[in-house]
């Protein structure tokens, strides 16, 4: 069931009522990822600092946050900070980290009023102690919402995880708790940081580019892929839908034949 309109503004609420009406309620996603990018060339078009564009590139986190729960969408999984970014200078690095601690405090009392629980994936243990702090406490605070879960992927790197996981699948192996043919699939999922999460059905890439970057490498296997030239800050309710219809029209096979939906 799509959820009923939480938007405040009439406009608000016109523009959400235009797109559900435009949307089929049995094919929605149910886990949308998003690789946010393009903040930095938004601020250079501007002649600002790619910092502004970290800035205004969490506005639109918090816009389609709230579109994402009015739709019922389940999981809104955002590619925050890789592995790799941490190659960026460091002033900018330092702002990136400040940015969960920024949005968690201002967007707290909307999160608990629309039952949104805030979750993360990557390693925690490597992030600075404020930006630590912030997500525990976010996550803590939201861990009995039944809502949309808004997942950050902060100093996640997809091949770091699967190499987290196979090394602990292979100390069950070594002190027996596993044998190699309880190794599966399903067993593999279990280990990944995203085990509580369906798979993502669509995944989203902003900016014109048209790459993973080391995201959800295993998750993705099924997904289905939606680029766009637009740049992560002006990404809006409209271009968020053109990618939901885009998903819609799919013919999901996942390796069957047309109209089948499951192998
Ligand atoms: C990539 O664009 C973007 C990032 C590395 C950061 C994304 C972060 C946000 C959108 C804000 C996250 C908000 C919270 C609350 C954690 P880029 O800077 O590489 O853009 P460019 O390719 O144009 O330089």
């Amino acid at each position: 069931m799509l959820k009923k309109l939480f938007s405040k503004s009439k406009e608000e609420k016109h523009s959400m009522e235009v797109a559900q009406s435009l949307l089929t309620n049995e094919c929605l996603p149910s886990h949308i990822a998003i690789i946010m990018d393009g903040n930095g060339r938004w601020a250079k078009k501007r002649a600002m600092p790619r910092i502004a564009g970290h800035h205004e590139g969490m506005q639109t986190v918090r816009r389609i946050a709230r579109i994402a729960d009015d739709l019922g969408i389940q999981v809104l999984t955002l590619y925050a900070f890789s592995t790799e970014n941490w190659k960026r200078p460091k002033s900018e690095v330092e702002y990136l980290m400040s940015l969960p601690q920024m949005f968690l405090n201002s967007f707290m009392p909307e999160l608990m009023e629309r039952d949104i629980r805030i979750e993360m994936i990557g390693d925690m243990e490597g992030l600075p102690s404020n930006t630590k702090k912030a997500l525990n406490q976010a996550m803590e605070m939201t861990k009995n919402n039944n809502g949309l879960i808004l997942n950050f992927a902060m100093n996640y790197g997809s091949r770091a995880e699967i190499v987290a996981a196979m090394k602990a699948i292979m100390m069950e192996v070594s002190n027996g708790k596993l044998t190699m043919d309880d190794v599966d699939e399903n067993m593999i999922n279990q280990y990944l940081m995203t085990s509580s999460l369906p798979e993502p059905d669509l995944l989203i890439r902003t900016s014109g580019e048209v790459r993973l970057s080391n995201f959800m490498l295993w998750q993705l296997a099924y997904t289905e892929f939606w680029f766009t030239d637009v740049l992560w800050p002006d990404f809006d309710q409209k271009t968020f839908m053109q990618a939901i219809q885009a998903y819609q029209q799919r013919n999901r096979r996942y390796g069957g034949l047309k109209g089948e939906s499951s192998s």
